[in-house]
């Protein structure tokens, strides 16, 4: 554990000691839950050592400390992407810091581009794997043995579970598929976009793969929701916008706040 991550966590307990369980990381247009976060404190990334300066306009980069439906939690509110500064392992110090605050479980949010046509802007899918296209690794430079984490299971099966099950309940379409990840920041071309269905992609994005990664090498258990903002790139003939995603995100981010604070409720973690 670095001691960056020590350190945040010890900072996070002196202003809301809890029995941390899970952490949440909210995506593009997703800030909303944070809202949610009864008994809150708000401490900006820029006050934690090792957390990332982010920079893009939809994403504040606060960590919120406090009890979701009474289940406590540490969100982050905005994460830093590979495309900022080109580091794959921004999110490397905030990952191992829910560790250190006790979480045993990480759920990762983001908004993507589908590639399917029955699934367009406004829904959510599950993701169930994912495809590191942009080829970069959060890891590289780890010198310990620790760093050869399997992937096979890295979206835990009894999270999948959970989720498919509260989505039921909130009768709540909750599609499944496989998340490739771009480096960005320029969107996909058309011909990309064809490569990655042949490739076995249901959508696209330009997060969470590194985050999916830090968090299996900090044995957390991990699933991922993705808001679908768009189709991808050539699937309509009009381009895609920064503009477009961040207006469409809160149609898909209202439903995946139902069915997380559905899950946690119901999963009675205290
Ligand atoms: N491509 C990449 N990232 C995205 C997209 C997309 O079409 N939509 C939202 N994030």
């Amino acid at each position: 554990m670095s001691d960056k991550a020590v350190l945040a966590a010890a900072m996070i307990r002196t202003r809301r000691d809890l029995p941390y369980s899970v952490g949440l990381v909210l995506g593009s247009g997703l800030g909303s839950l944070a809202e949610a976060v009864s008994d809150a404190v708000r401490i900006p990334f820029s006050a934690l050592p090792g957390f990332p300066a982010s920079g893009v306009s939809s994403h504040k980069g606060e960590v919120v400390a406090g009890r979701l439906d009474g289940v406590p939690v540490v969100v982050f509110s905005g994460r830093a992407h590979y495309y900022e500064r080109g580091d794959a392992a921004a999110m490397r110090v905030p990952i191992a810091t829910l560790k250190a605050l006790g979480c045993d479980t990480l759920l990762l949010t983001n908004a993507a581009g589908s590639l399917r046509t029955e699934v367009g802007p406004g829904e959510i899918m599950l993701v169930t794997d994912h495809i590191n296209f942009a080829g970069a690794n959060p890891l590289i430079g780890e010198p310990t043995d620790d760093r050869f984490v399997g992937m096979t299971g890295a979206y835990d099966a009894s999270l999948r579970a959970g989720l498919l099950g509260a989505a039921e309940r909130e009768g709540i379409r909750l599609t499944t598929g496989v998340y490739m990840w771009f480096s960005g920041p320029s969107f996909e071309t058309p011909a990309e976009i064809r490569m990655a269905r042949t490739m076995g992609a249901d959508a696209v994005g330009m997060s969470t793969v590194p985050e999916v990664i830090l968090g299996r090498f900090c044995r957390l258990r991990v699933a991922a929701v993705s808001t679908i903002t768009n189709f991808a790139a050539g699937m309509t003939g009009a381009e895609i916008s920064h503009e477009e995603t961040k207006a469409l995100a809160p149609v898909g981010a209202a439903k995946l706040e139902r069915v997380l604070r559905r899950f946690l409720r119901d999963r009675g973690l205290r």
